[in-house]
């Protein structure tokens, strides 16, 4: 049975059972910060066992994505560990209970599957007799095949939430995979037993801290992992050889020239690249991305480790991205997103495996640097805090250093990895403690929001108001008045002011009161929900609690930045339309002058895609689309397709802010009257701000006014340089740049000249030192390339000889050291010679043999150097 039939049937078996067949959730959890990843199949349905949430269907059956993380190491060596793999489950809101949940799954495993009822056992928890009477009355399983386990096996939870005592089935597959002790028996770690259905019997509810309450109603949540279905079914030694992996690993092996099966470090190799390539693309397809944090980082582990793998089939040019598309179209049918977000995902991975074949390269450059300067100081061990850097900058685990050292013969100073790594735990520990005490400011904050209730803003309608002042703060204490002069911060009961949200900048307003108060407000926020917060600085006047107040908006720069918000708007949907659906916003800034603007897309624009974007926001904006507001639930604003931000909270109220028929967002910002007020949008910036994530940066009304007239004076500044009218600028820098170069030629070949005349003189100081020639000489190369040059000529010239040569250059020094090959037996070393020399100059360097070379910062004491030149390589002779 291939996994793709045994998928089918169990989803068939349970919807001929009453259940509704699910399509499977995201692997990204939606609500659940207590969860990274979805984890098992019933994770989607927390809310449904609980009760906060009311199921359209009380019977479900899904076939559900999932990623585990915590045996990352542990995959390839085993015949069952994974980060990917897919769970079937039959789950139960409130409906049947164990009566009906045993014996289908026995009815599944038996008559569907057909695996024989002999070589099955099952596991209950210790205490669960009722489980015990299903089975073995009703079902018929001899009492020694079912075994009672403890709490750690037979007891099942995922972070908070729903949990209870399990059920598990298990195949002997047979004594001859056994470990072959007489303890070996159901729950033993080897081969022999293995676990393939988990049934859940839901009851209880696990809080934050760890207590179980009962469940109002009792669930069922099962968990059959199909990769070890298959592997049963199909009769071979590891999930990796079922159907389910073995196209993928037969694709990298085709394109590695690599067999599987021909020996254990290749097999291990492709089963890690199968496994994490399998979880790599899913998690992108879901809109994950790689990063230094969080989930992010879960996919740059598993991408580098698999690609670390691939160097050891061979495979140096990007390759995972291959293997992915191998992966898609397996998988393709079944889990149609991944045909969707192809594209997406194999620039995402091919960019991300690009950076970091860079930083491999990069890594092992430094590190065989490490490995020669080691060496060179007479020493076969490299440093722990540099094994640290090459494991924090540049990604490379200790066990490759380790490996890439052992093969030059050296090893790593593992306890000073280990304390460097402690010392980089202790930093990242004080920056938790400052986050301990922002949070007491968070406390704060409630605190006075719980005591003057929540303050209301009126900006959306009106830029003025009439106000109450009712707390006057400073440093994080109430102090009831401010006086002229002083920094502060203040709670009104009513504002019309903005505060910073998001990605939209804060308003600035004046408060005004009695004839002499004047407070100039800079910043407001939002430190806690419900609380707005001003901050300024009181101008004249005492500003006192309970004053009555005026507040005026700086109007200007509030719609200044409305055009640049709804512009935003327009820009996101153009994005859209223009590169394709996965683009998402991921993070903005909108300020009065300008607007920046984040979003996953892994190429850069081309300068058609720019023009493309912004031609078709200034249509929108030339065709004055009304823009209107208003309240609704999260639902219906969803089934209208507006437009909600990822990862963003939205309460059951939420705003919707509506252009045309062209763009439709849940947004809390503040937005023009019709599109046309934007004037005209200007795109100024692109770049990359991360793997698979760009920015885009543009300007708006007064902000695009101001761009572009920029940029006519700077035409203008450029022509009246080149005493010309803007029209004939380009032509004339044609010109120049082909005058520029031909000079430039000319230039190189009198350079070159000078130097020969340089080289001629200098024939003329070579000394002799014990009977080789000698030169240590000042010249006037410009740099260090002509320096060498000189030096090749003069080795030329001389044929043997020791040759240093130093140019004073922009307050440093140069230096170039030579030793002909002939030399070299005599004891002479270039390397070592102008490290010494560069001391005197106050510098450093070092090299090979025969050719050194070296900076220095004190061009005065040059003469003196060029003398102790003389004097080390006559005891380098004589050593
Ligand atoms: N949720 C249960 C598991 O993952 C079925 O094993």
């Amino acid at each position: 049975m291939t996994g793709k039939e045994i998928r089918e049937k169990f989803l068939k078996f349970f919807e001929e059972r009453g259940h509704r067949i699910l399509p499977s959730a995201s692997l990204i959890p939606a609500n659940d910060p207590s969860l990274l990843w979805t984890a098992a199949g019933m994770v989607p349905f927390k809310p449904f066992f609980t009760g906060t949430a009311i199921p359209e269907f009380r019977r479900v059956t899904t076939c559900q994505k999932c990623l585990r993380t915590p045996d990352i190491e542990s995959v390839g060596r085993t015949a069952r560990h994974h980060t990917f793999f897919e769970m079937l489950g039959n789950f139960s809101f409130g409906d049947y209970f164990k009566e009906k949940a045993i014996p289908w799954a026995w009815e599944f495993v038996t008559e569907v599957l057909r695996l024989p009822p002999d070589k099955l056992w099952v596991t209950i928890y210790l205490d669960d007799d009722e489980a015990f009477d299903i089975w073995h009355r009703e079902v018929g399983v001899p009492a020694e095949r079912i075994v009672r386990m403890g709490k750690d096996t037979n007891f099942w939870e995922i972070g908070v939430g729903p949990c209870g005592p399990c059920s598990e089935i298990h195949v002997d597959l047979g004594e001859e995979r056994g470990c072959g002790s007489p303890d070996c028996r159901v729950g033993c770690d080897c081969d022999r037993f293995l676990e393939i259905w988990n049934l859940v019997f839901i009851q209880f509810y696990r809080d934050e801290e760890g207590n179980y309450s009962p469940l109002a109603s009792k669930g069922i949540d099962t968990g059959m992992g199909l990769e070890r279905v298959a592997s049963v079914l199909q009769g071979v030694p590891s999930n990796f050889d079922t159907d389910l992996f073995r196209e993928i690993m037969d694709f990298t092996s085709s394109i590695a020239g690599v067999r599987y099966g021909a020996d254990k470090k290749t097999d291990m190799a492709l089963k890690v690249i199968a496994d994490h390539c399998r979880a790599v693309t899913f998690a992108v397809a879901d809109g994950a991305l790689p990063s230094n944090e969080g989930r992010g980082y879960v996919i740059r582990r598993l991408l580098r480790r698999a690609v670390r793998f691939g160097r050891l089939l061979g495979l140096h040019e990007p390759f995972f991205y291959r293997v992915s598309d191998a992966v898609i179209r397996q998988m393709g049918d079944v889990y149609p997103e991944l045909v969707t977000y192809r594209e997406h995902v194999l620039k995402v991975i091919r960019s991300e495996e690009e950076r970091f074949g860079e930083t491999l390269a990069q890594g092992t450059e430094i590190l065989n640097a490490l490995i020669s300067e080691a060496r060179a100081a007479g020493s076969t061990v490299i440093s722990g805090e540099d094994a640290f850097r090459l494991y924090d900058t540049y990604g490379f685990p200790l066990e490759l250093t380790k490996e890439m050292a052992a093969e030059e013969g050296l090893t790593v100073d593992e306890e000073g990895f280990k304390r460097a790594l402690e010392e980089q735990r202790e930093r990242a520990r004080s920056a938790r403690v400052e986050m301990e005490y922002l949070s007491e400011r968070d406390a704060f904050y409630k605190s006075l929001r719980d005591e003057l209730g929540e303050s209301i803003f009126v900006g959306y309608e009106s830029l003025e108001a009439r106000a109450r002042v009712r707390a006057v703060l400073k440093e994080g204490r109430r102090v009831g008045a401010a006086a002229a002069g002083e920094e502060v911060e203040f709670v009104l009961d009513v504002t019309p002011c903005y505060a910073e949200a998001g990605g939209q900048v804060a308003d600035h307003a004046v408060v005004r009161a009695r004839h002499d108060l004047e407070v100039e407000v800079r910043d407001v926020f939002r430190p806690v929900e419900g609380l707005i917060v001003h901050r300024g600085q009181v101008r004249s006047g005492i500003l006192r609690e309970n004053d009555e107040v005026r507040v005026e908006v700086d109007a200007r720069r509030r719609r200044d930045t409305a055009r640049n918000h709804s512009a935003t708007h327009l820009l996101h949907k153009a994005l859209k339309e223009v590169l394709g659906p996965h683009v998402n916003q991921a993070g903005s800034l909108v300020a009065p002058d300008r607007l920046r603007f984040d979003f996953t897309h892994y190429t850069a624009l081309s300068p058609e895609e720019l023009r493309r974007v912004e031609d078709l926001v200034n249509e929108k904006i030339l065709e004055n689309l009304p823009v209107e507001t208003y309240l609704t639930t999260i639902d219906e604003a969803r089934k209208m397709g507006a437009i909600a931000l990822f990862g963003e909270k939205y309460g059951e109220r939420v705003r919707v802010v509506k252009m045309g028929n062209f763009s439709l967002e849940l947004c809390g910002g503040t937005h023009v009257r019709s599109t046309a007020e934007i004037g005209l949008f200007k795109l100024v910036g692109e770049g990359s701000v991360g793997a698979g994530l760009r920015r885009v940066e543009a300007v708006t009304g007064a902000g695009a006014l101001g761009y572009l007239r920029a940029r006519e004076e700077q035409l203008d500044q450029v022509a009246s340089l080149l005493k010309a009218s803007p029209d004939e600028v380009v032509a004339r820098v044609e010109a120049l740049v082909r005058e520029n170069r031909e000079l430039e030629k000319e230039c190189e070949t009198l350079r070159a000249r000078i130097a020969r005349f340089e080289v001629q003189s200098l024939l003329e100081q070579v000394k002799d030192l014990n009977g080789a020639k000698f030169l240590a000489a000042k010249t006037s190369a410009p740099d260090m390339d002509s320096l060498r040059a000189m030096v090749d000529l003069l080795r030329e010239r001389l044929g043997s000889a020791v040759i240093v040569l130093a140019s004073p250059v922009g307050g440093r020094v140069n230096l170039v050291a030579a030793v002909t090959k002939d030399l070299l037996p005599r004891g002479l070393h270039a390397g070592k010679l102008i490290k010494e020399v560069a001391a005197v100059v106050g510098g450093g360097g070092g090299g090979r043999p025969d050719m050194a070379q070296a900076g220095g910062k004190d061009p005065s004491r040059l003469q003196e150097a060029l003398e102790r030149a003389y004097a080390v390589a006559a005891s380098q002779l004589k050593g």
